[in-house]
């Protein structure tokens, strides 16, 4: 079956040789195509996973709740919009393939002696060489807590982004001990803001 590149092109560069077999060998065997098409009728699992692979990773240390709290509420917000994958992790089991896959990134700490917390650091220090030039741009939120208020080590955490050449998608949202609902509301916001940035 042949489909005009113009047909194609809602797909962008995924069919970009404009042919689609059917048949048991074909990635998109379950792929159909009106004849005059005004538009491409989907019947494929594939497809339906294109539609809905905007993925979200969360990554952040916690060591008594506080930034926990924030990374769900980003989640919940990141969810909130249709077609968004959020997978949360806690950073020392956060991995480089983890960076790679993901659309958009959230990295939250607590603020540990003026800085962030080592095993963000951990994170951030494992992944940095192997991913440089596969990940610019990459939309990216912040999020922190401390006892004075998360602002350093929100600042600590925008310089790390900014080494990698993310792309900041949300303002960071900064907590003094645990969030309250207001912070809470923000962290879901800013979590809204990125699953959006990852789906363009
Ligand atoms: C080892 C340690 C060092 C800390 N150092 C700071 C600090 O330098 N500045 C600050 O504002 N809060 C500091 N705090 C307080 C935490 O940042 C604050 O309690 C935070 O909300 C904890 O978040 P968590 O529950 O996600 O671990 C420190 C806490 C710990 C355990």
């Amino acid at each position: 079956m042949k489909a005009s590149p113009k047909a194609l092109a809602p797909f962008g560069s995924l069919f970009s040789t404009g042919t689609i077999r059917a048949g048991k060998d074909s990635s998109v065997d379950a792929l159909t195509i009106s004849h005059k098409p005004k538009y491409i009728v989907v019947r494929s699992s594939y497809m339906q996973m294109v539609k809905t692979m905007a993925k979200v990773l969360i990554v952040y240390h916690t060591l008594s709740g506080n930034t926990e709290k924030m990374a769900q509420a980003f989640a919940e917000g990141a969810k909130s919009i249709q077609g968004t994958e959020v997978l949360i992790k806690k950073a020392f089991d956060a991995t480089l393939e983890d960076l790679l896959e993901c659309d958009a990134v959230a990295v939250g700490s607590a603020d540990y002696f003026s800085y962030i917390a080592g095993a963000l650091k951990d994170f951030f220090d494992r992944t940095y060489y192997p991913s440089q030039g596969k990940v610019a741009g990459k939309p990216y939120a912040a999020f922190a807590t401390g006892g004075r208020g998360g602002e350093t080590a929100l600042a600590v955490l925008d310089r790390l982004c900014t080494s990698f050449k993310f792309k900041k998608a949300a303002e960071g949202v900064a907590a003094v001990r645990s969030p309250s609902t207001e912070v809470l509301a923000n962290c879901r916001d800013a979590g809204k803001k990125l699953a959006s940035a990852a789906a363009t």
